[in-house]
């Protein structure tokens, strides 16, 4: 095995592909992008969306389903080739939320995050890599978000996909920055974005108790954070300070943490007596 010393990638001059990038934090980081100069591609399913944001920012486009192997693969190489190059950066943004409460989720829901939050990014990341290990330079960046790093009240579904993206990613840098590729994990709390709209409709009673003193961030601070992070090739991406925090002295906050959120969950179990 070539053992390669990471070298730094000049985000101007690069093709970054973002999987969910017609909405959201996907959206805002695909802009970003390309307002610094990158030659943007875009995978999301829904074809208008996807549509409009290709052509807001002169972008190529593919829509595919990230849980569909085969579809993603033959995605991203569509991309490449319209592109006339190959994936140097890669954003994995696509992804959903189902919260609930665990006796009452259905059982389809806890399989459709992990093939789309978990295998959706793996899928992702499969079909690249092997290129940017030949090549010996790249970045790959994967959206796990803040209930990917505790276990919160309602996410029994979503969570686990979430962390399992993190333990990916920790392999994955492991491994890869070696050969000279750029590993990254972006945790962020609640982002304004139509994920968020859709998710709010779903939680528990007690979920929006536990998350009730968070301000959703903008998707562009999380952008900002993303490009900032595949700069400075930083492994953990926080968009804030109290993710940040939770990121680096988890097991030491989460007796605390959960102390807490412990007691505002019970405040509602109570009030609904
Ligand atoms: N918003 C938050 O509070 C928050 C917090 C932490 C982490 N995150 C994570 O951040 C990522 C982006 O979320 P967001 O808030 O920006 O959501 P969003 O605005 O709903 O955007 C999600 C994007 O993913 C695409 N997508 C969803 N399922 C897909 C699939 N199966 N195949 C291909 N594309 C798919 C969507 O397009 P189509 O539906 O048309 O396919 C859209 O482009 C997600 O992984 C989410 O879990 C979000």
């Amino acid at each position: 095995m070539t053992m390669r010393k990471s070298r730094s990638l000049d985000v101007g001059s690069a093709h970054a592909i973002v999987t969910g990038g017609s909405s959201g934090i996907g959206l805002a980081t695909a802009r970003l992008l390309a307002e610094r100069g990158a030659q943007v591609s875009l995978i999301a399913r829904g074809p208008e969306r996807l549509a409009a944001a290709a052509k807001e920012l002169s972008a190529a486009s593919r829509a595919a389903d990230v849980a569909d192997q085969p579809a993603l693969a033959r995605a991203i190489a569509e991309l490449e080739r319209e592109q006339g190059r190959p994936c140097d950066i890669l954003i994995t943004s696509a992804g959903l939320a189902r919260p609930g409460h665990f006796l009452e989720l259905p059982d389809d829901v806890f399989r459709e995050m992990i093939e789309v939050d978990y295998f959706g990014t793996l899928h992702a990341i499969r079909a690249v890599a092997p290129g940017m290990v030949a090549r010996g330079r790249g970045s790959v960046v994967a959206v796990s978000s803040a209930a990917g790093l505790i276990g919160l009240f309602g996410y029994s579904a979503y969570g686990p996909a979430k962390f399992a993206v993190r333990g990916l990613m920790e392999s994955l840098r492991a491994e890869l920055t070696p050969r000279g590729v750029h590993v990254g994990v972006v945790f962020p709390p609640d982002v304004d974005t139509p994920q968020l709209a859709e998710e709010n409709r779903w939680k528990p009673e007690e979920t929006r108790a536990v998350g009730k003193t968070i301000r959703p961030l903008t998707a562009e601070k999380v952008a900002a954070a993303i490009v900032a992070g595949i700069e400075r090739r930083r492994f953990v991406i926080c968009p804030d300070p109290g993710t940040r925090a939770l990121a680096r002295f988890g097991s030491v906050l989460m007796p605390l943490l959960n102390r807490e959120f412990d007691r505002r969950a019970r405040s509602v179990a109570k009030a609904a007596k």
